[in-house]
């Protein structure tokens, strides 16, 4: 699969233009990349983020871990290689949506630095990384789908943490205390730097239109 060539096939253009689509989804599309331990809180926070972008009128869609690998990723495990080719293809996944338009979250573990900065490299100027910080120990006390107790059980082997590497990004956009902060605090943090950064326009400039629409 890997050795497929696509020396026959041509790029197309879209008559709809980058610009097309944000003109009509009033804000920019963008990649929000959230890495971290299993539990750090990557997924919670990627649903309640695009929750409260949704109320605001923002498109986002939401690429999980858990659920990909149920489809597109089923094929792949935990390996080292597989881990990569799994980062790989959201990458790709993630840019098309960045692409269409649409304020994507993607919560995977990613936990290898290269990985994430091949899927960075994909759209460089489209690209958020969001660290969920959390201790292990906090992790493992959560441990929601009971997987820390398996793997310590030996029945997961390459559990990232216990005997799989995590490796944090050293320089991340965005760099939250998941085992401290709250939910809404940390989504406060994402959708300020997202207005700082001009993907969405800011509440009360919104505000200001409705109230002058009156
Ligand atoms: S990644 O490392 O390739 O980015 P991904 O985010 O897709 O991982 O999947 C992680 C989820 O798979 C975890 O939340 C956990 O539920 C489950 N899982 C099963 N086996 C492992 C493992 N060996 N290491 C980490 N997570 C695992």
């Amino acid at each position: 699969m890997m050795n497929t060539t696509s020396n026959n096939v041509v790029w197309h253009e879209h008559i709809v233009t980058p610009s097309d689509l944000e003109a009509l989804h009033q804000h920019k599309g963008l990649t929000i990349w959230f890495t971290g331990l299993s539990a750090s809180g990557k997924s919670t926070l990627a649903n309640a983020l695009a929750a409260e972008l949704h109320q605001r009128k923002v498109s986002t869609f939401v690429l999980d871990g858990d659920n990909i690998r149920h489809g597109l990723n089923k094929d792949l495990g935990f390996s080292p290689k597989d881990r990569e080719e799994n980062i790989r293809r959201i990458g790709e996944v993630a840019k098309l949506f960045t692409a269409a338009g649409i304020v994507n979250m993607t919560a995977f573990i990613s936990p290898y630095a290269s990985d994430r900065l091949m899927a960075r490299n994909l759209q460089p100027e489209r690209f958020a990384e969001v660290f969920c910080d959390a201790s292990l120990d906090v992790c493992e006390q959560r441990d929601p789908k009971g997987m820390y107790k398996k793997a310590r059980a030996g029945l997961i082997k390459q559990f990232t943490g216990l005997d799989a590497p995590y490796e944090p990004p050293p320089n991340p956009e965005i760099h939250l205390r998941t085992d401290r902060q709250s939910i809404d605090e940390c989504i406060k943090i994402v959708i300020d730097w997202l207005e700082e950064h001009g993907i969405i326009s800011s509440l009360p400039q919104q505000r200001k239109e409705m109230a002058m629409a009156l």
